[in-house]
């Protein structure tokens, strides 16, 4: 469900329709629902109301201050990744408190700063990685809490990329070596055993092998719950959403589809999954990136050309794979609609941005509505893992992004400036003193 619907002709986010933003802040341009985010949260919240939890949105998914603010005023926990994750998370009011600290690669200096702001846990990935955190803890003279990422080694049934669970993937620690390394890490004075955790992939749209992994992961939860006095099991994040009719979720017919294809819901997850846990006794935490922001944000591009070649029709829009890579990424499926419905025929397009790649391009052959330059369309589904991995290639501005409440709109992110591109970039001292042209020959003395 989500907050993105057509009022007559006009698309809107709301009570505000989209071609209004577009013209007034350009594009490409991102715009997210509040009211949507707080529905998912809520949504959440309450399936899962039967055990004592702690929801900690991933940040990784969308890192908008504004975005956190949402979650965080509704007393959402962050999954957070980076030091710089957990510096966004305070700027934005979030409790550190309520922060789980992920992520292979945990620096020093990271470890440090998320100690001294007391987070609720560390996930951690790794023997190495344990021994850091208790050295790092013993220097501050703190005790660290700590939860091991166990790999059940469970194939999510997702793409390749997104799949994390398997003993192919570089996450967490085998199954099977789990209890041994909690007897060791046991031994480590600076470390406080709070909980075990496991995240097995992304974009997972059944429950089965959520069922999967927590059934194989109970018994065990159980043994180091026991001999370690354990707090929490943190179930992950991964929960898929709709992006194929994402612009008709919600209607009757969606549902009726959900229904008959056993989509993912928090009901249905809930339903299956809180038999499994109750019995553990323990808070359960989980880490829900894209079922929260997923379907709350679309991505407005301009249509700058059409160009018709002998086999293809393609629109050349104003966004590119710098502003959403998904698709060029995971050949990931995003709906495009046209802001201003058009009736009639439809011609089979690509959807293509200006990079200089083949791959950007946001999709092939598909049947759209007729449309012509100054047109705009929406890409769906664009609020998760979409302007937190644009980038500047091709020296292309990233993208400004609104936060809709109501009737309200906001820019919660300028469009950068294309200077700030290369702000913090050099010339080297020796190519100062000489005026760029081929003629001159270079002097290297
Ligand atoms: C440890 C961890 N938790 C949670 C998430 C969020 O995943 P999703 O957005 O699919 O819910 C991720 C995503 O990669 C992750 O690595």
């Amino acid at each position: 469900m989500h907050d993105f619907r057509y009022v007559g002709k006009k698309l809107y986010c709301e009570g505000v329709a989209l071609d209004t933003l577009a013209r007034k802040f350009g594009t490409p341009l991102y715009v997210y629902s509040q009211h949507t985010l707080t529905d998912h949260f809520q949504k959440l919240d309450r399936a899962v109301a039967g055990v004592e939890h702690l929801i900690c949105f991933a940040v990784k998914s969308n890192s908008n201050r504004s975005v956190l603010r949402t979650l965080a005023l509704l007393g959402s926990g962050f999954d957070i990744v980076s030091g710089g994750e957990l510096q966004r998370v305070i700027e934005a009011g979030g409790d550190p408190q309520r922060c789980v600290f992920a992520g292979v690669g945990k620096t020093e200096s990271e470890i440090e700063i998320a100690l001294r702001k007391a987070i609720y846990s560390f996930n951690v990935e790794s023997e190495p990685e344990l021994e850091r955190i208790n050295r790092i803890a013993a220097r501050l003279k703190k005790i660290a809490p700590v939860a091991v990422r166990v790999n059940p080694d469970i194939a999510a049934g997702t793409h390749k990329k997104i799949t994390t669970g398997t003993y192919e993937n570089k996450f967490g620690i085998p199954f099977e070596n789990i209890e041994g390394v909690y007897a060791r890490a046991s031994r480590l004075k600076n470390l406080r055993l709070r909980g075990l955790q496991m995240h097995i992939g992304s974009q997972i749209t059944t429950v089965d092998p959520f069922d999967r992994a927590v059934r194989k992961v109970v018994p065990l939860v159980l043994r180091l719950k026991n001999k370690y006095g354990l707090e929490f099991f943190s179930i992950g994040g991964g929960s898929g959403i709709v992006y194929q009719h994402a612009l008709a979720s919600g209607d009757a017919a969606w549902w009726k589809s959900v229904q008959s294809n056993n989509i993912l819901t928090p009901r249905k997850y809930a339903a299956q999954l809180l038999p499994l846990l109750q019995p553990l006794g323990l808070r359960i935490l989980m880490e829900p990136g894209r079922f929260i922001s997923g379907n709350a944000g679309v991505l407005i591009t301009r249509v700058e050309y059409v160009k018709r070649t002998g086999r293809k029709n393609f629109l050349i829009v104003d966004a590119a794979m710098n502003d959403l890579i998904r698709p060029a990424l995971y050949e990931a499926y995003h709906e495009i609609v046209p802001l201003l419905r058009k009736n009639g025929a439809r011609a089979e397009s690509d959807v293509v941005g200006p990079i200089c790649e083949s791959g950007d391009s946001f999709c092939h052959d598909r049947p759209l509505p007729k449309v012509g330059e100054g047109d705009y369309l929406a890409l769906m589904s664009a609020g998760a893992y979409g302007s937190v991995m644009a980038s500047n290639y091709n020296t292309r501005a990233l993208a400004a992004e609104i936060l809709v409440n109501g009737r309200q709109a906001a820019i919660v992110r300028d469009r950068q400036a294309v200077k700030k591109i290369w702000a913090g970039e050099k010339t080297a001292p020796w190519l100062k003193q000489h005026r760029a042209s081929r003629h001159q020959s270079s002097v290297t003395s």
